[in-house]
């Protein structure tokens, strides 16, 4: 079959979101990440935890929570756990080397709490978010309210190009309380060094580069799906 532009996107997250949830095991701990790909996994996880899978999982967001919810799977407190052994979400890029955007939706801060309290990470994509270089989309950069305006003014002046994102008119506010600033750096040269550089800032809680954090990449093109390992 030959499929095109969003049906053919849409595909691709199903065809990838089911393909992680073949990852879970019964009695696993299972982080659930956030966004429209890994909405196919969560949904393809309730259809087993109805047929008899036993998992419990932590949220990395309201809405997964909600969506969660909806389907009897059974949260956890992030807290109330030492390790997730498993934990799957999209991405708004990745590259060969398994560095990532992330923050699309707004929930980067959460996600990355969640990957790096799990044991495995599993990233699942559409063949148009697999890229040789990190930085078309623009950079989620997740800032808290109180002196922000500082913020952005140092971001602007090393030529990150921040803009304050906005919804319905308003500013965006995270599911825990702060802006995001998204940033359009043109390209990033090194992630690992700007997610470095970032964080120094007093005021920045979190940004949407994701570095060594993902094993596996499920990138699906069409109706298959390809394994990216990291280090390989
Ligand atoms: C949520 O904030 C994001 O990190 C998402 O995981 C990421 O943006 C991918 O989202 P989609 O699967 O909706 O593209």
């Amino acid at each position: 079959m030959i499929l095109k532009g969003k049906e053919k996107q849409e595909i691709e997250k199903k065809t990838a979101g089911e393909k992680a949830a073949e990852f879970v095991k019964d009695g696993m701990i299972v982080g659930l990440g956030t966004g429209s790909t890994v909405y196919y996994a969560i949904k393809k996880l309730g259809e087993m935890v109805n047929d008899g899978l036993k998992i419990k999982a932590v949220s990395s967001s309201k809405a997964t929570t909600k969506l969660a919810e909806s389907l009897n799977i059974e949260l956890i407190n992030i807290n109330d756990t030492v390790k997730i052994d498993l934990t799957i979400d999209g991405a708004d890029e990745v590259d060969h080397n398994l560095n990532g955007i992330k923050g699309g939706g707004g929930a980067l801060l959460f996600e990355k709490i969640t990957a790096l309290l799990s044991s495995r990470n599993i990233w699942i994509a559409d063949s148009s978010k697999l890229v040789n270089k990190l930085g078309k989309f623009p950079l989620p950069v997740e800032v808290i309210p109180f002196g922000s305006k500082r913020v952005f003014e140092i971001l602007n002046s090393t030529g990150l190009n921040p803009v304050l994102r906005i919804r319905d008119g308003k500013n965006y506010l995270t599911d825990s309380g702060n802006y995001i600033f998204d940033l359009h750096t043109g390209g990033i040269n090194d992630p690992e060094g700007l997610d470095k550089e970032l964080k120094l800032i007093n005021g920045v809680v979190e940004t949407g580069l994701f570095t060594g954090i993902a094993d596996i990449a499920l990138v699906s093109e069409n109706e298959t799906v390809k394994i990216l390992k990291r280090g390989k």
